[in-house]
C-alpha cells in the first residue's frame, strides 16, 4: 500500500542544490520536521505517510579522478543506480564491485548503510565520500576512516551524521583482479580461471534463487541485522544446535555473529503468510508484501518473528532496513 508525502523535492543537477535545498528548507521550516533523504527506496519500509519534505537524491554522473597502472579513483554521483555502476566499472576492466552486483538502490545509499554482501563491503572500496550539510551547506569530503564504517553502518546513519547528504562517492578500485571468494556456495560455481565478471554472473544468479526482486514483489532485502551476541550465548546455542551457523564478530574474541535467517528459520517462520504479509520461502530473512500490505502489517509480522525469536534463542533481533513508523 502506498505512503504518501506531503512535498517531494528531486536534486537533478548540481547547479540546481542551493535552489532546491532553499525550497527543502522553506518546507521543512514550515512543519517543524527534518527533511528526509530519500535514494532508490528499496531499503524502506514506511509505516505512515511522510509529513516531512522528501529530498530525493538523483544526481548522475561517472568521472575519472585518477588512473595509475594499478588502480583507478573514480567519482560517482549518488543518484547513478548501483547495479549500473557495478556493471560499468567491471565493462572498463576495474575490479573490486563484483561480489556487490545486483543490490537494488542507488550509490548514495551504498557507504550509508556500508552495503555487503558475498564477503565484500562496499567500505573496502571506498576513498571518500563527498556532502553537504544540509542546514549550513558546508561541503566536506570524509576520507574512509572518517566515515566510520561498521556492519551495515556509517557516520551518515547515525544522529549526528544525518545532516550531511551524500552527494557523491569517490571509490578506488584495482586494474588487477582479486578474487574474493570466501562465500562457499560462490566458489563451488566458478572454475579456477574465473574472472571478475563471472563472479558477478554468480552473485546474480545466486540473489535471484534467494531473494525476490523488489520490483516485482514489494520486499527490503534482509529484514533483520545479522545478530552479534557473546560468544558465550552462541556457545549455549550450539550446544544443542551443533550446525547453527557462526561467524567472528570483527575483532573482539569475545563476540560471535549468528545467522538472523536460520533463528527465523529454526523458529517456524520461512514461507510464514499472515495475510498480504508474508516470509519467503526461500529466505527466512526476507519479509515480502504478498500484495497489499501495508508498511504497518509487515512491521507486525517484524514484531511477533522478533518475540519469537528473542523468546527461543534469547537473541534479540534489529532490523536491517530504514524503518518509518
Ligand atoms: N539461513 C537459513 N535459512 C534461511 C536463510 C539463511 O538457515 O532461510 C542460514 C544458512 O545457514 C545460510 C546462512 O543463513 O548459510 C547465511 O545465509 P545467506 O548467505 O543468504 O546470508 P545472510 O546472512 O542471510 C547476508 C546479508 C545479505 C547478503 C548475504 C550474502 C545481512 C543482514 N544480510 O544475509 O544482504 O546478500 O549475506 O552475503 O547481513 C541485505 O542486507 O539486505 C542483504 C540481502
Amino acid at each position: 500500500m502506498p505512503a504518501r508525502a506531503r512535498s517531494l523535492h528531486t536534486l537533478m543537477h548540481g547547479d540546481t542544490l542551493d535552489a532546491v535545498l532553499d525550497a527543502v528548507d522553506r518546507d521543512a521550516r514550515a512543519v517543524g520536521l527534518p527533511p528526509f533523504v530519500l535514494g532508490g527506496g528499496s531499503n524502506l519500509l514506511l509505516a505512515r505517510d511522510l509529513d516531512e519534505p522528501v529530498l530525493s537524491v538523483r544526481l548522475r554522473g561517472r568521472r575519472l579522478l585518477d588512473s595509475t597502472a594499478d588502480a583507478v579513483t573514480l567519482e560517482i554521483g549518488a543518484g547513478e543506480t548501483w547495479h549500473d555502476t557495478v556493471r560499468w566499472t567491471l565493462a572498463n576492466g576495474w575490479y573490486g564491485l563484483e561480489n556487490l552486483a545486483l543490490i537494488p538502490g542507488l550509490v548514495g545509499a551504498a557507504p550509508w548503510q556500508n552495503i555487503g554482501a558475498y564477503g565484500v563491503e562496499v567500505a573496502e572500496r571506498i576513498d571518500a565520500v563527498q556532502t553537504i550539510h544540509l542546514d549550513d551547506r558546508r561541503r566536506v569530503r570524509w576520507s574512509r576512516v572518517a566515515c566510520d564504517f561498521g556492519y551495515r553502518s556509517s557516520r551518515f546513519k547515525t544522529d549526528a551524521g544525518r545532516p550531511w547528504l551524500i552527494t557523491h562517492v569517490q571509490l578506488r578500485l584495482s586494474r588487477r583482479a582479486d578474487l574474493r571468494l570466501g562465500y562457499g556456495e560462490l566458489a563451488a560455481r566458478l572454475p579456477a580461471d574465473a574472472t571478475p565478471a563471472m563472479v558477478a554472473d554468480q552473485v546474480e544468479a545466486i540473489r535471484r534463487e534467494k531473494l525476490p526482486d523488489p520490483a516485482v514483489q514489494g520486499n527490503a532485502g534482509s529484514f533483520f541485522k545479522n545478530p552479534v551476541v557473546p560468544r558465550q550465548l552462541a556457545e549455549r546455542l550450539q550446544a544443542s544446535a551443533p550446525r547453527m551457523p557462526s561467524w567472528p564478530a570483527g575483532s573482539d574474541a569475545d563476540q560471535v555473529k549468528l545467522s538472523a535467517g536460520w533463528l527465523i528459520e529454526q523458529a517456524g517462520w520461512k514461507g510464514f503468510c499472515d495475510g498480504a504479509a508474508g516470509v519467503s520461502p526461500h529466505h527466512a530473512l526476507v519479509l515480502v508484501n504478498r500484495g497489499g500490505a501495508t508498511g504497518r502489517d509487515i512491521l507486525a509480522l517484524a514484531d511477533r518473528i522478533r518475540t519469537s525469536v528473542a523468546d527461543r534463542f534469547g537473541v534479540v533481533l534489529e532490523p536491517e532496513p530504514v524503518v518509518i513508523a
